[in-house]
């Protein structure tokens, strides 16, 4: 493959090299989790969301400095129509070699096989609690069946090493950890264990409602048995992952608040209304929409977005800085950056 040449690579002010890039399609959601969202939403108007033809041509640029990997993530992306046809388009992007899909699995069923003919290699499923009712205390919707239905699509159109995100909350999900990884177990998913960042719309996060991925290993261990580090990882994935001793599956632990991972950050974002941000916890965002729909010439809209991404990856911070004092939420929720 084509690499782009050194002074091309989008290289922050830390040495972080940047190749993925998570590309949130809406900020819609057919659930209403309340650690991303708020009960009543006013959603973006349609208009303001980037067409796939304008994403498409975002992601064409930015593999020209060394994208590599994509995200499509929401809001819920499966809301979004046709999403098959925007990872179709991705797929024939030169330099794009891995496309991959966050979802809650709601939709997963139907739109399952669509998406994997179209060139998607990867899955991650959101799923909390595989009770109806912890579900839908989380949730404030009805689903797990459906999830359920979606998990078992998505194996027999042929996804491989599909990963499940399951948030910890203190005070809340710890009866779900134990049935979580049995289930995964015996199923073959990969389970990760997300700590709970300040995301929510509704900002009632509080230090102590973090459940540490070290407290959640403790419950697995004591529960189910000994997890050994694993060798194997990516260098810019945030989960730290573990093995069962017996050999039956894996587990990982994404920890940005009591461990983060800021310092192998490789990642951009792009909003559904066409904003680069350098992280999620940006204060600032870059207008790509504005450059898409200037009405320049493409050779000048292509140049101006360079420009972007790279004063975007030159405004990035070292790190989050959750739990120091200067800390400030951003002003949009997780469902409106994309998780
Ligand atoms: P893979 O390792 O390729 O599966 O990607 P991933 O772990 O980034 O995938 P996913 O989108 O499923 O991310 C899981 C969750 O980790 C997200 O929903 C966030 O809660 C958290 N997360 C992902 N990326 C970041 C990041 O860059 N910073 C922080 N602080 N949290 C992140
Ligand atoms: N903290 C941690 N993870 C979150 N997600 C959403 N909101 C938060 C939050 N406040 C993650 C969940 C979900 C993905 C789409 O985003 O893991 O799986
Ligand atoms: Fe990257 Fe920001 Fe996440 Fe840290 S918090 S890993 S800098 S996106």
């Amino acid at each position: 493959m084509i690499q782009p040449a050194k002074e091309d690579r989008l290289v922050d002010a830390f040495g972080r090299v940047h190749t993925d890039l998570r590309i949130s399609v809406t900020d819609r959601c057919n659930l209403r989790c309340t650690y991303c969202m708020p009960l009543e939403v006013v959603f973006r108007p349609r208009d303001e969301l980037l067409s796939y033809e304008e994403i498409t041509g975002a992601v064409r640029v930015a593999a020209r400095f060394g994208i590599r990997t994509l995200r499509l993530t929401g809001g819920e992306p499966l809301v979004r129509s046709d999403i098959d046809e925007l990872v179709r388009q991705l797929a024939v992007v030169p330099g794009i070699d891995d496309i991959a899909l966050t979802t809650n699995g709601l939709l997963l069923a139907e739109q399952a096989e669509p998406l994997r003919r179209a060139g998607l290699h990867r899955l991650n499923v959101s799923l909390d609690s595989l009770r109806d009712q912890m579900f839908e205390a989380i949730a404030r919707r009805r689903g797990l069946d459906r999830v359920l239905n979606g998990l078992s699509a998505a194996k027999a159109a042929g996804f491989r090493r599909i990963r499940i995100n399951a948030v910890s909350i203190r005070g809340l999900t710890e009866d779900e950890i134990v049935p979580l990884a049995l289930f995964c177990r015996r199923e073959g998913f990969h389970l990760r264990f997300i700590e709970f960042m300040p995301l929510d719309a509704e900002a009632g996060w509080s230090d102590r409602q973090v459940l540490s991925g070290a407290d959640v290993r403790d419950i697995l261990t004591r529960n189910i048995g000994p997890l050994v580090a694993a060798s194997r990882r990516d260098a810019g994935q945030p989960a730290i992952d573990y093995d069962w001793v017996d050999g039956e599956g894996r587990v990982g632990f994404i920890d940005p608040v009591t461990n983060p991972f800021c310092d192998r950050c490789d990642r951009l974002r792009l909003t559904a209304d066409g904003q680069f941000r350098n992280c999620l916890f940006s204060s600032v965002e870059w207008d790509a929409r504005g450059v898409l729909r200037s009405g320049d010439e493409p050779d000048e809209i292509d140049a101006r977005l360079a420009e972007m991404l790279r004063e975007c990856v030159a405004a990035k911070k070292q790190a989050h800085g959750i739990g120091s004092s200067t800390f400030a939420r951003p002003q949009r929720a997780m469902y409106e950056i994309g998780g």
